[in-house]
């Protein structure tokens, strides 16, 4: 049982400045939820309970929003607007929040490994809250949890992108096992389209086993001089752990304007 998932969210955010000087890219609002928020719903909808974020400094904001606000709760109380709160309440209710701090940019593997004494020795999810995923049914870390079930290993959650954009993603290559899943036999951090072994990308979706932190622990810096959870997965890749799957649903990539802005719109129509 996956109870466990981890949000890095201790990056600046510098696409969005000056909007992000004060405020963690994390806060910013697709309608009225918070983008974080949408990763946490999507956790709890697959039955994970315990939120573990990795934090930095001025990132004060996120742990004030997963916790009760008494004055203005109270100030709304019994008010048509307090059925605005019902669902961060519901997550606040029903879910633990804790958090630890990056105190410098090592990469995702080095945030990741940052929060080991949050993880403990149990499988969990990581959620980039930057993709943020929508789905008509199942999300996509629910996806994921049934064939973690199956599989009993490390599943990243993969799509094609334009062979162009290799640079910008871990590719992933390996052998279709059934539809949509692959056995992964190779990883590779941002390769120029050259040197990609195909096109299909990771996005912000893992399931990890929690050897990952000895390997992480491990690994030397690779792509940009910084711990790559990419590479830690390709050890687990060789002896044959690593699952990548085509996930079911629509990624927006709201670490840039334009995938922000589609999201917003893309979730304005879904709530009229
Ligand atoms: C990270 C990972 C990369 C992955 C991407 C998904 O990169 O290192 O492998 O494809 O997230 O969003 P980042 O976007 O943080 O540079």
């Amino acid at each position: 049982m996956i109870r466990k998932c981890l949000f890095p969210a201790a990056g600046y955010g510098t696409r969005f400045l000056p909007m992000t000087k004060a405020i963690p890219k994390e806060m910013l609002p697709i309608l009225t939820k918070p983008l974080i928020q949408y990763g946490v719903e999507e956790a709890m909808g697959a039955g994970m309970n315990t939120m573990a974020m990795i934090t930095g400094r001025g990132k004060q904001a996120i742990a004030n929003h997963f916790d009760v606000s008494y004055e203005l709760e109270h100030q709304i109380q019994g008010t048509e607007k307090e059925k605005m709160l019902a669902d961060i309440r519901d997550i606040i209710d029903n879910c633990t929040f804790s958090y630890t701090r990056q105190a410098f940019m090592g990469g995702l593997g080095h945030a990741i490994l940052t929060g080991e004494t949050l993880i403990g020795n149990e499988p969990f999810a990581v959620v980039l809250a930057d993709d943020l995923c929508i789905n008509d049914d199942d999300g996509v870390l629910s996806q994921m949890v049934k064939l973690y079930n199956e599989y009993q290993c490390s599943i990243v959650a993969i799509e094609e992108i334009d062979p162009s954009q290799t640079n910008k993603y871990g590719i992933v290559s390996g052998v279709e096992i059934t539809d949509g899943v692959y056995r992964v036999d190779t990883m590779i951090e941002k390769p120029l389209p050259a040197d990609a072994p195909s096109n299909l990308a990771i996005i912000g979706r893992y399931i990890l086993t929690p050897d990952i932190f000895d390997i992480l622990s491990q690994t030397a810096p690779g792509k940009g001089g910084e711990i790559q959870i990419t590479d830690a997965l390709m050890t687990q890749a060789r002896m044959g752990n690593v699952i990548a799957y085509k996930f079911r649903g629509k990624r927006y990539d709201c670490g840039s304007i334009d995938g922000y802005v589609q999201a917003t719109v893309a979730l304005y129509e879904k709530s009229k």
